[in-house]
C-alpha cells in the first residue's frame, strides 16, 4: 500500500507576523515569506503551516478574524497570497493555511449584525444567554485568557460566550446557516490552491448544552468549562460534515489542533474510515510541566512521564489513524530552553531533541527558528511583552496574591512571547528581521544564533534538521515501524525502538548533561550496528551516551 505523502512530510510552521518584514514596518508580511523560500528549501520541508494572516484587528494576533477572505494589510494582499501559493508551488511546497472557526473576532461583521439586535438573523450565529436571575452570568466559567468567558451586552440584555478574549465571540455551530458559510469560506481558498487546513481549537465547536456552572478547582476564582465543549457531543457530525462538504475528492492535508483530545478521541478523529480529519495536535506531552491545568503553575518535568505519554500515543494511534509530532509552535515556550539546556550544551540538546521526535511515528512539525535552535527570551521590563494571554494572567495572578518573581518565572518559563520573537537571520541589529522597529523585540543571541551562521557551519542544527526530514522520506520504518520504549525506568535517557519489517532502529536521547550508561539489553543490540545519524562524533558504541546525545542505529 503506498504512504500517504503527508505521512512522510515535513511541515514547517511560520508565524507570519515575526518571520520577516520587507517593508520596514517592524512586521513579517508575505513578501518577506516568499524571500526566504529558496530558505525553506534549503531546509527540504514540504509543506508549510501559515498562521492567520486574514483581515483581523490583531487582537490575538490574527487569532480574531474580520474577514476570512481577506488578507490583512499589515502582511499584504490577496495578489500576494497567490504569488507565494505559485511560488511555493514551484518549489514543490505545499501550503496548509490555519482555520479559526471557533469564534471570530468581535469586529467580523456577522458579529456586528448578531450584536446588533435580538432578531437580527445573525443573531444565532454566535452563542447567547441571559444572565441569572441574581444579575450574574449564565454560567461562572472562566476564560482561557483569564476573566469571565461571558460578556453582557446591555442594550439586548444578554451575554455572550468567549472562550478566550472578549474580542473573540464563539460562533454557534448548532446553526446550519453558520456552517454552510463557513463550508463555503472553506472552499474558497481551496480552490485558489492551498492544500489543507490547520484547525484551530477544532475539537471546542460543539457545545454541550444546556452550559451550566463548571467544577470551581482550587486557588480559582471561575468554573471549569472544559466538559461543555471538549470533544462536544456533535463534534464527529460537524466535522464529518465539514469533510463531505469541502475535504472529500480533494488530496489535502488537514491537522485538527485538540487540547483535551486522549488516544481514544485522536482514533476516531483521524482513522480514514470515519472522514473527518488526517491528524491533530494532542497536548498531553505539552502539560507535563505544570501542576493541573494551569499552564503557569510550573513543575519540573519527570522525564519517565514524558516517555510514558509518547509510548501511550504512538501506539494507541499504530496502524489505526495519525498524529502530528512537535516540541514548539508559536504558543509553547522553545524547546532547547524547556526540555534541553539552551547554555552549554544548545547544539547538542537541540539536535538530540529533534532526534528523539523525528524518529517517531507522525509528521513532524518545525516551528520557524526551531532549525536554528532559537531559545527563550527574557524581557527585563513587562513593557516589552505583547502578548494578551501573558498580559491577562499577570493580573489575574496579581489579584491571586502571586508574588513578582513567581509571575516572571512563570513568563520566562512558558510565556508565548517566547516563540514570537522576530526569527533570527542574521547579526545585524534587528537580526535582520527588519529595518524599522521589530513589533517585539528581537532575542540578543541573535548575534550567535542565526541562519546566516547555521547556513554556513556544515555541523549546524539546521543541517542536522535537513537530514532527519530527508531520512523520513527513505526509510518506511519512521512512519510505518511499530514502537517499543526502551530503558523504561531510566530518569535520564528516553530510548526506544522502532521496528519494521525489514529493518527496525534504536532511537538513543540522552535528555542530562551527565553521561549515562546504557542497560546492557540495549548495548547488546546495537554491537555492531550502524550509525544512522547522531550529534555526537567521538563516543559512540561505549555503553555510555555522553551528555545530550541523540543517536539513532540501525539494527
Ligand atoms: C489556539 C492558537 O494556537 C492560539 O494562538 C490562539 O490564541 C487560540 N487558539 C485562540 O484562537
Amino acid at each position: 500500500m503506498t504512504i500517504a505523502w503527508w505521512k512522510q512530510s515535513t511541515v514547517y510552521q511560520i508565524y507570519p507576523k515575526s518571520f520577516n518584514d520587507t517593508t520596514g514596518n517592524g512586521i513579517g508580511d508575505i513578501p518577506g515569506i516568499i524571500e526566504k523560500l529558496d530558505y525553506l528549501n534549503k531546509l527540504g520541508i514540504d509543506v508549510i503551516w501559515l498562521s492567520p494572516v486574514y483581515d483581523s484587528p490583531q487582537e490575538d494576533n490574527g487569532y480574531d478574524i474580520r474577514n476570512y477572505r481577506l488578507i490583512d494589510e499589515l502582511f499584504g494582499s490577496m495578489e500576494d497570497m497567490e504569488k507565494l501559493l505559485e511560488e511555493a508551488h514551484k518549489r514543490d511546497i505545499k501550503v496548509v493555511m490555519d482555520l479559526v472557526v471557533n469564534h471570530t473576532s468581535d469586529e467580523h461583521p456577522w458579529f456586528v449584525e448578531s450584536k446588533s439586535s435580538k432578531d437580527n438573523s445573525y443573531r444565532d450565529y454566535y452563542i447567547w444567554l441571559d444572565g441569572k436571575a441574581n444579575g450574574e452570568p449564565p454560567t461562572n466559567w472562566g476564560s482561557i485568557f483569564s476573566g469571565s468567558a461571558w460578556k453582557y451586552d446591555e442594550p439586548t440584555d444578554q451575554y455572550y460566550l468567549h472562550l478566550f478574549a472578549e474580542k473573540q465571540p464563539d460562533l454557534n455551530w448548532e446553526n446550519p446557516e453558520l456552517r454552510a458559510d463557513i463550508y463555503d469560506m472553506m472552499n474558497f481558498w481551496m480552490d485558489k490552491g492551498i492544500v489543507g487546513f490547520r484547525m484551530d481549537v477544532i475539537n471546542f465547536i460543539s457545545k454541550d448544552y444546556p452550559l451550566e456552572d463548571g467544577k470551581v478547582n482550587e486557588g480559582d476564582k471561575y468554573g471549569d468549562p472544559g466538559p461543555y465543549f471538549l470533544n462536544g457531543p456533535r463534534i464527529h457530525e460537524f466535522l464529518q460534515e465539514m469533510h463531505q462538504e469541502v475535504l472529500k475528492g480533494r488530496d489535502v492535508m488537514t491537522v485538527g489542533e485538540m487540547p483535551g483530545a486522549a488516544p481514544e478521541d485522536a482514533k476516531a478523529y483521524t482513522d480514514p474510515e470515519n472522514e473527518e480529519l488526517d491528524m491533530i495536535f494532542t497536548f498531553e506531552h505539552m502539560s507535563l510541566d505544570q501542576h493541573g491545568g494551569d499552564k503557569w503553575n510550573l513543575k519540573p518535568l519527570d522525564l519517565r512521564e514524558l516517555k510514558e505519554n509518547f509510548e501511550k500515543w504512538q501506539t494507541s494511534l499504530h496502524g489505526v489513524g495519525w498524529n502530528s509530532l512537535y516540541w514548539n509552535n508559536h504558543d509553547q515556550p522553545r524547546i532547547v530552553s524547556r526540555f534541553g539546556d539552551d547554555q552549554e550544551y544548545r547544539e547538542k540538546s537541540a539536535k538530540m531533541l529533534a532526534t528523539c521526535l523525528h524518529m517517531m511515528q507522525g509528521t513532524p512539525y518545525i516551528y520557524q527558528g526551531e532549525e536554528l535552535g532559537m531559545t527563550n527570551v527574557r524581557f527585563a521590563s513587562l513593557e516589552d511583552y505583547q502578548d494578551i494571554e501573558t498580559l491577562n494572567m499577570l493580573k489575574e495572578k496579581q489579584e491571586l496574591a502571586w508574588s513578582t518573581d513567581r509571575i516572571m518565572d512563570a513568563i520566562y518559563t512558558k510565556g508565548r512571547d517566547n516563540a514570537r520573537t522576530p526569527m533570527q537571520w542574521d547579526t545585524s541589529s534587528h537580526a535582520g528581521f527588519t529595518s524599522g522597529t521589530p513589533w517585539l523585540k528581537v532575542n540578543e543571541n541573535h548575534r550567535t544564533i542565526n541562519a546566516e551562521e547555521s547556513l554556513n557551519n556544515p555541523k549546524s542544527i539546521f543541517y542536522y534538521y535537513q537530514k532527519m526530514i530527508q531520512l523520513r522520506k527513505d526509510m518506511d520504518v519512521i512512519s510505518k515501524g511499530s514502537f517499543h520504549l526502551l530503558m523504561r525506568e531510566s530518569e535520564k535517557v528516553f530510548a526506544y525502538e522502532r521496528e519494521g519489517d525489514q529493518e527496525s532502529l534504536i532511537v538513543l536521547c540522552n535528555f542530562s548533561g551527565d553521561e549515562v550508561e546504557l542497560d546492557s539489553d540495549v548495548v547488546e543490540r546495537i554491537q555492531g550496528a550502524s550509525v544512522l545519524i547522531s550529534n555526537e562524533d567521538g563516543s559512540l558504541g561505549r555503553g555510555v551516551l555522553c551528555p545530550y546525545e541523540g543517536s539513532v542505529y540501525k539494527v
